[in-house]
């Protein structure tokens, strides 16, 4: 029952009673006097009236208040009813609400009524809410409800959510109005909606997840797609797919995986799409082809899953191109670099501290003759020649000492097939090199460059004395043209036959062509003057043979041969028995014949035969120039083209050594010519520069073949070595007069413009012409051609050397010559 429900219309009923009373009773009082006077009634009949009056005041009076009572009753009996039904109706209502409860309230905040299964659930009873005020019975929620309630009781419908004893409640309030429309109460309903609060988040977060997984797929910087496992088509691409293969988003849904590969590799991703799945794959790399034709290298990542219902697979792919072609260009440049360590002409071999092989090069087999399985099992110690077995080791000991360290070395090898053979080797420590992990020896077979230079050292020692000879030749030069008497010019010429020759005495006779005769001109080294008396006949013994036949004579042994001479006697008394004459020629004509004795068989050399021959030359032109002072000019002539030829064997001897630089004096002389007749060099100065640039480096003739042939560079103490040949040259040729002229190159082609070359340091127009304009030449000549420690450069390069040199190493005037000069050789050479 609602208890002591106040109701608006009730409160009114007493004053409405009294009001109608009050009012009745006034208009009484001053209508109904009026009105008796107003009927013009007696005083008498007034006061019978008066009594009457009264009694209908009574009577009417009473009568209104009964109407009002019975109506009051009828409009209490009918909001009793009325709220009967609505509190039945609220209670029904709550009952029907599955964990809620309803509540109302009235103006203080009392609760009227309060009812539901929520109740119970939030820890409440009816009896405690029911008649007490909301901050009496529930004081802890009163806060939160007093500004709801209110807003209710003013008329407003609210809603919220509140969380409470760790569920979420719904809470409605709204006002309840009579029929008046009157806010008479409120009206609190609750209840429990944890299950729906909850599966809204869950439906939220679902929501939250899914853009989550959208942007990821849109916004991931690799290529996404999803596509359909049966059509293969793409159901879904992201932005970085569309950006990287250059089709629109709507392109590529019209398209299948098929389309974005290059034609050959469709095969293989058919066959791949037809194994079974695993959930997660990775595959690749595989080519894709982009909408401009570009193809790049991917790596698959696939997931299959569903998508829109359909078995799909959902794609990472990652561009791996660059991976890939440096990979490529790896395993490129590893193929190129093992084709070149196999074919090189040089074999290379890896050895371990000990210097057992692990690696070896097939040139290996073809230089020593052991098979690759003979090589990787041997030491490379155990087949050294005993004789050098202790410097190579030495060598070898010496790499070892520190990371990168270097040697060479020259030994003997012993070949498969027993002989011998010199190996010029290189060894550099690699140990610490991760890649390598070894010693590398890089070798070749010089054995014939070994013997070479053996030939070479002989020829040296020759070369030695073919310059004294040289020397020789030249003094008797200068005594024929000092014009000396024809007797000290005999005498000069035989002295220089016994100083240089192995002979021990010589004789000079003149050709009498009128008497068909020889006559002694004069001999050193005989013991008694028996020669000087005899005449000898043209034919006559070995002596007029040799003028007759104008061909030289070598008899070892006269006595073994059985000696037929004229002068026997002599011979005999002198003790001689080696014999060698030349016939002395001049412009073709016989002159005399110049002999040579030994007291011993006598054996020729080459060297000597042309000395000898050289010599007879002179005296040919002594004794020409003795009878014949007109011929003079002529027999100059032949003197320098004498002088020439033995210069040129020089040069010859000289490039000979210095192996690498074969034909290079030749070479060089030429090309100097050329340059310094273009620079206008007269026929004297011509003449001069050809000798000087053919004997250039003739000091080299003096520098060690260690030095010479190193292969490498240079210590300092070998460049000092090196760097004394000019000089050396110099001392030497200075020596010979005729040579003199011809000294400026020898020893100035290596002195630079800017004053920085060697030996005198001279700078500039210091230095004579002829050495500018030939370092220049030598310089392009060394640089085009191997050399032992270097191989050859370009021609263009060498040019361009040559360019940034003017002004520092050579004369610019000199350099732009001699490049005008090669652009039009090159011109003509088309
Ligand atoms: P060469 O080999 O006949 O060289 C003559 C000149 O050409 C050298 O005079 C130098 O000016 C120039 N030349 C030769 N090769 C090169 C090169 O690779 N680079 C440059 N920039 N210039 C080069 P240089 O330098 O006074 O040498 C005189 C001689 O000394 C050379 O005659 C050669 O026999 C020897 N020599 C020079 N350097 C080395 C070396 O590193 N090792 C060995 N074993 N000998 C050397
Ligand atoms: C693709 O290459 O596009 C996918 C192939 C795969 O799923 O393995
Ligand atoms: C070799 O046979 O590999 C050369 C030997 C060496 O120099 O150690
Ligand atoms: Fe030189
Ligand atoms: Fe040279």
């Amino acid at each position: 029952m609602l208890r002591g429900l106040p109701m608006l219309s009730e409160r009114s009923w007493p004053l409405r009673v009294f009001l109608t009373y009050v009012g009745l009773g006034i208009a009484w009082i001053v209508l109904s006097d009026r009105v008796l006077l107003g009927l013009g009634l007696s005083p008498q009949q007034i006061t019978q009236l008066q009594g009457l009056k009264g009694t209908a005041f009574v009577l009417l009076s009473g009568l209104l208040v009964f109407e009002l009572t019975r109506r009051f009753q009828a409009a209490q009996e009918r909001g009793r009813r009325e709220l009967v039904r609505s509190e039945q109706m609220y209670r029904t209502l709550a009952r029907d609400l599955p964990k809620g409860a309803v509540f109302l309230f009235d103006h203080d905040l009392r609760f009227l009524l309060a009812e539901g299964q929520g109740l119970a659930e939030a820890g409440l009873r009816r009896e405690d809410l029911e008649g007490r005020t909301l901050s009496e019975a529930v004081p802890a929620s009163a806060p939160y409800l007093e500004p709801l309630y209110r807003a209710a009781l003013a008329g407003e419908t609210r809603t919220d959510v509140r969380e409470y004893r760790g569920a979420h409640y719904k809470v409605v309030v709204q006002p309840v109005r009579d029929a008046g429309g009157k806010v008479w109460a409120g009206l609190a309903v609750g209840y429990d909606v944890s299950e729906m609060v909850e599966a809204q988040q869950a439906l939220r977060q679902r929501a939250e997840l899914e853009g989550n997984f959208r942007r990821l797929f849109e916004e991931n910087p690799l290529p996404m797609w999803v596509y359909d496992r049966e059509s293969h088509r793409f159901l879904e691409v992201n932005r970085a797919a569309v950006q990287t293969y250059g089709y629109s988003r709507e392109e590529f849904l019209g398209m299948t995986l098929l389309d974005i590969r290059p034609p050959e590799e469709v095969g293989r991703l058919q066959a791949n799409l037809a194994q079974p799945r695993q959930e997660h794959e990775s595959s690749g790399p595989w080519r894709h082809r982009l909408k401009d034709g570009r193809e790049i290298w991917v790596e698959i990542a696939s997931h299959v899953h569903t998508y829109a219902g359909r078995p799909a697979v959902l794609v990472t792919a990652k561009d791996v191109t660059r991976q890939v072609e440096s990979q490529r260009a790896l395993q490129a440049s590893e193929r190129r670099f093992r084709a070149l360590v196999e074919n090189a002409p040089d074999a290379i071999s890896l050895l371990d501290p000990q210097g057992n092989i692990v690696f070896d090069t097939p040139a290996s087999t073809r230089i020593l003759g052991y098979s690759q399985e003979e090589r990787l099992g041997q030491n490379a110690f155990e087949l050294v020649h005993p004789e050098d077995l202790a410097a190579t080791r030495e060598v070898f000991g010496r790499v070892l000492e520190r990371p990168g360290g270097l040697g060479s070395a020259l030994m003997r090898f012993r070949h498969k097939d027993g002989s011998w053979r010199w190996l010029e080797a290189i060894a550099s420590n690699l140990l610490l090199e991760p890649s390598v992990g070894g010693v590398v020896v890089n070798f070749r077979d010089v054995t014939e460059r070994k013997q070479a230079e053996e030939a070479v050292l002989a020829l040296n020692a020759r070369l030695e004395q073919r310059v004294g000879e040289l020397e020789a030749l030249q003094k008797i030069d200068q005594a024929i043209l000092n014009r000396e008497g024809m007797a000290d010019i005999a005498a000069l010429i035989l002295r220089e036959t016994l100083e240089h020759l192995e002979v021990e005495a010589a004789a000079l006779y003149r050709f009498d062509a009128a008497a068909e005769e020889l006559e002694y001109v004069g001999g050193q080294g005989f013991r008694g003057s028996g020669l000087a008396r005899k005449r000898v006949r043209l034919g006559q013994g070995l002596l007029g043979g040799v003028a007759r036949r104008l061909e030289p004579l070598e008899v070892p042994d006269i006595w073994a041969a059985g000696a037929d001479s004229p002068r026997v006697e002599t011979f005999r008394e002198e003790g001689l028995v080696g014999y060698a004459a030349v016939p002395v020629l001049a412009g073709g004509r016989l002159q005399g014949v110049l002999e040579a004795f030994r007291r011993a068989p006598l054996h020729l050399g080459a060297g000597d035969r042309a000395f000898l021959k050289a010599l007879a030359n002179q005296a040919g032109v002594a004794l020409a120039h003795a009878e014949l002072l007109a011929g003079l000019e002529r027999a100059n002539a032949e003197l320098h083209s004498a002088y020439d030829h033995t210069i040129e064997a020089l040069a010859a001897a000289i490039d000979l050594r210095d192996h690498e630089t074969e034909n290079h004096s030749r070479r060089v002389t030429e090309l100097t010519l050329e340059l310094a007749r273009r620079m206008g060099m007269g026929p004297e100065e011509l003449r001069q520069v050809r000798r000087g640039a053919l004997l250039h480096d003739v000091g080299k003739l003096a520098v060690p073949d260690a030095v010479l042939l190193k292969p490498g560079k240079l210590t300092e103490e070998e460049w000092a070595e090196m760097k004394k040949h000019p000089v050396l040259a110099y001392e030497w040729l200075s020596q010979i007069p005729f040579l003199a002229p011809a000294l400026e190159i020898p020893y100035a082609h290596h002195e630079r413009w800017d004053g920085t070359g060697y030996p005198r340091g001279l700078g500039g127009e210091e230095i004579p012409l002829a050495a500018r304009v030939f370092a220049v030449v030598d310089v392009y000549d060394a640089l085009t051609s191997d050399r032992p420690y270097r191989a050859a450069w370009s021609q263009e390069k060498t040019l361009r050397y040559l360019q940034e040199q003017a002004g520092t190493h050579f004369d610019p005037a000199v350099v732009e010559a001699f490049l005008g000069m090669i652009d039009r050789e090159r011109e003509r050479a088309g």
